[in-house]
C-alpha cells in the first residue's frame, strides 16, 4: 500500500452527496414533463461509486441510467490528448435531460470530449456532476454543475478512484504519494 492521507471520509462525502442531490432535485423540479426521466450517464469505471450514492440520494426524482467507458492518454508523438471510447452509450440522447456523472475532472479533456460527443446528439439539457474538481492541471474549460469537493492537485484514490486499478473500493477519498508506490 502506498503512503496515503485521508482527505474526505465517508461522512464528509455523504454530506456533500446529500447537498448535491438536493441541488439536483431543486434544478430538475418542474423541468421534467410527465413521463420524462433524467438520463444519468456514468463514466466508467471511476464513477460507479459516486453515481450509486448520488442517484439514491436524489430520492423519487425519475432517473434512468446509461454508461460510457472512456480512456484518455497523451499521444507520445504529438503530445496531443486522445480520448478513446471503450464502451458506447446504449440509449438515445436526443431530447433527453442528460446528467453526466464523473469521478473527477482533472485536465478536463475527458469531460470536454464527452460534452462534445453528447451535444452533437441534441440533448434537451446537459449537466455535469463530479465527485472531485481538481483544478490545478485543467487544460480546457469544462462547465461543472455539481461538484462534491474542490482541490488544486494531488493524486487521489478511493470512492471509485484508482491507482493502477487498485483502491477503488476504499470508502473515503485519499491522497497517495505515488512516489512511495515504487517500493511496493
Ligand atoms: P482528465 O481528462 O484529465 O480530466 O481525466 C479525468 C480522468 O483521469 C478521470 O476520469 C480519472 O479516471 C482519471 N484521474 C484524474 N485524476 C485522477 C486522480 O487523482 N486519481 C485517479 N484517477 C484520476
Ligand atoms: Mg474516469
Amino acid at each position: 500500500m502506498p503512503d496515503k492521507t485521508l482527505l474526505y471520509g465517508p461522512e464528509a462525502i455523504a454530506a456533500r452527496v446529500d447537498a448535491l442531490a438536493a441541488a439536483i432535485r431543486a434544478d430538475y423540479e418542474g423541468v421534467l414533463k410527465p413521463g420524462e426521466q433524467i438520463l444519468a450517464i456514468g463514466v466508467l469505471n471511476g464513477a460507479f461509486v459516486f453515481m450509486a450514492d448520488l442517484l439514491r440520494a436524489v430520492g423519487d426524482l425519475p432517473v434512468e441510467v446509461d454508461f460510457i467507458r472512456l480512456s484518455s492518454y497523451q499521444d507520445r508523438d504529438t503530445s496531443m490528448a486522445e480520448v478513446v471510447m471503450l464502451k458506447n452509450l446504449e440509449k438515445e440522447i436526443q431530447g433527453r435531460h442528460v446528467l453526466v456523472v464523473e469521478d473527477i475532472a482533472d485536465a478536463g479533456l475527458t469531460l470536454f470530449w464527452l460534452i462534445e460527443h453528447l451535444q452533437k446528439r441534441n440533448p434537451a439539457s446537459l449537466k455535469i456532476a463530479v465527485a472531485v474538481d481538481k483544478q490545478g492541471r485543467r487544460q480546457t474549460h469544462v462547465p461543472l454543475d455539481y461538484v462534491g469537493f474542490t482541490l488544486d492537485d494531488g493524486f487521489l484514490v478511493g470512492y471509485g478512484l484508482d491507482y493502477a486499478d487498485k483502491y477503488r473500493t476504499l470508502p473515503g477519498i485519499y491522497e497517495v504519494d505515488t512516489k512511495s508506490v515504487v517500493t511496493e
